[in-house]
Parts: C-alpha cells; structure tokens; sequence
C-alpha cells in the first residue's frame, strides 16, 4: 500500500496571506500543498500563475502538488518546473498529444501526474500508465472549490488501482473530498487526498490542524491502520 498523503488546496485559502496560509497548512500538518492553477480557457475560472508559486516556494519545504487546469499546458510546463512544482499535473482533455507532454515534464526532472475529468473513461490512460508517477481522479467539474463529490469517482479509483497494478502510482482524488467520502475513495485504492473547503472551514489555524486530522483519521480507519 502507498503511504496516505493529505494535500490541502489553497484555492480555499485567503488569498491576501497566501504565504501565510501555506505556512499555516504545513504546520497544522499537510503533506502536500495542492495548487489549482486555472485559465478561464481550459475551466471557467482564473486562479494563480508560475510567479505566484514561485513566490510561495521559500514558505515551505512540503512537495508543491500542482494541478494545471490550462490548455494547452506544454509551452509553460518549463516555467512551473521552475517555479517550485514537484509534481505538474495535466489533464488528458487540455491537448491532442498527452504521451508528448507527460515526457516532457519528465525531462524536467518533475513527478509526473495525469488527471481526467469526472466525464472522461479510464481507458484513456492505458496507453500511458507507464508514464506516470500520479494519477488525479476528478471527483467533481474542475473550475471550483467546495462541489459536491460524485460518487463515480469511487468506481474509477477502483478501476485504475487495478490498471496501475505494482506500479508505484499514486492515486490523488479532488472534489468534495471530505472526513465523510475520503473513505469511499481510500478503500478504492486512492492513497492521497485534495481538501480545499474541508482544510479552510473556520480560516484558523487550529481549525486546519482539526480538519486534516478528521481526513487524515477517517482515512487511516479505512485502510485499517490505527488512527
Ligand atoms: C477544483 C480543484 C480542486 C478544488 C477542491 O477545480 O481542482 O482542487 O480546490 O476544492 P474542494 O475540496 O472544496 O472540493
Ligand atoms: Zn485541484
């Protein structure tokens, strides 16, 4: 089994102290730092660029998770593997040619992270799971924080724990994931975790410390370690 990981995404964090926040969830004990980054092109929505993360990065040593809702993606995986990114991940639907460019965030020395939308097969990856380091199941409509999860999403982890097989592949769920559906998708075969409202409700400190702990607990019951 994978080790468990829980990755707050700032997109719901003020983002007036985004530093601040990120320092924030990293001592109330995130394992990653999840950053959505949008277009308005690829999702309805506008969020964060390569200057913003690269702004972020002296604020903590925790892996920077970045989730690219942008297309196309491949003339600015260059900047974002700059920026901080440890993992870049990209979505199958923002351009023709995935297998092209999951190398080449390879070449850039990054994890490697794959993502496809709740309306996408899992079939798709089949041609390139030997490419990746990290799968992200789309458990709602990208664009938004604090939707509602869709329960597919459990079938689709199911499916792609088997497809990755031994591969040492994590396997990330984003969207409404919360202490009440984090156990659906970890005993799937997910082992790390999105929260953007779930970490953020209450805006304190000692509230993010209570919340990940809640996903971080219900989780381990489900995979039947101690909590
Ligand atoms: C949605 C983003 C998610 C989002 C999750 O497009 O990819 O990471 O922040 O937010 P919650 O946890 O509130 O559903
Ligand atoms: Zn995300």
């Amino acid at each position: 089994m994978r080790p468990l990981f829980v990755a707050p995404s700032i997109l719901s964090a003020d983002f007036a102290r985004l530093g601040e926040e990120v320092r924030a969830i990293d001592a109330a004990g995130a394992d990653w730092v999840h950053v959505d980054v949008m277009d308005g092109h690829f999702v309805p929505n506008i969020t964060i660029g390569p200057d913003v993360i690269k702004a972020l990065r002296p604020h903590t040593s925790k892996i920077f998770d970045v989730h690219l809702m942008i297309a196309p993606c491949d003339p600015y995986l260059e900047a974002f593997a700059k920026a901080g990114a440890d993992v870049i991940t990209i979505h199958v639907e923002a351009g023709p040619h995935i297998h092209r460019s999951l190398q080449a965030i390879r070449a850039l020395g990054k994890k490697v992270g794959v993502t496809l939308n709740p309306g996408t097969p899992e079939s798709v990856l089949e041609p390139v799971i030997d490419l990746v380091d990290l799968i992200l199941v789309m458990s709602v409509n990208p664009g938004f924080g604090g939707q509602k999860f869709i329960p597919y999403a459990v079938d689709k982890v199911t499916r792609l724990r088997a497809l990755a097989g031994g591969r040492p592949i994590d396997i990330e769920v984003d969207g409404g994931v919360t202490p009440e559906t984090a156990p659906l998708v970890v005993k799937a075969g997910a082992n790390a975790l999105v929260a953007g409202s779930a970490v953020f409700k209450g805006g304190t400190p000692d509230h993010y410390r209570a919340n990940i702990a809640a996903i971080r607990n219900a989780s381990l019951m489900a995979r039947g370690e101690a909590a």
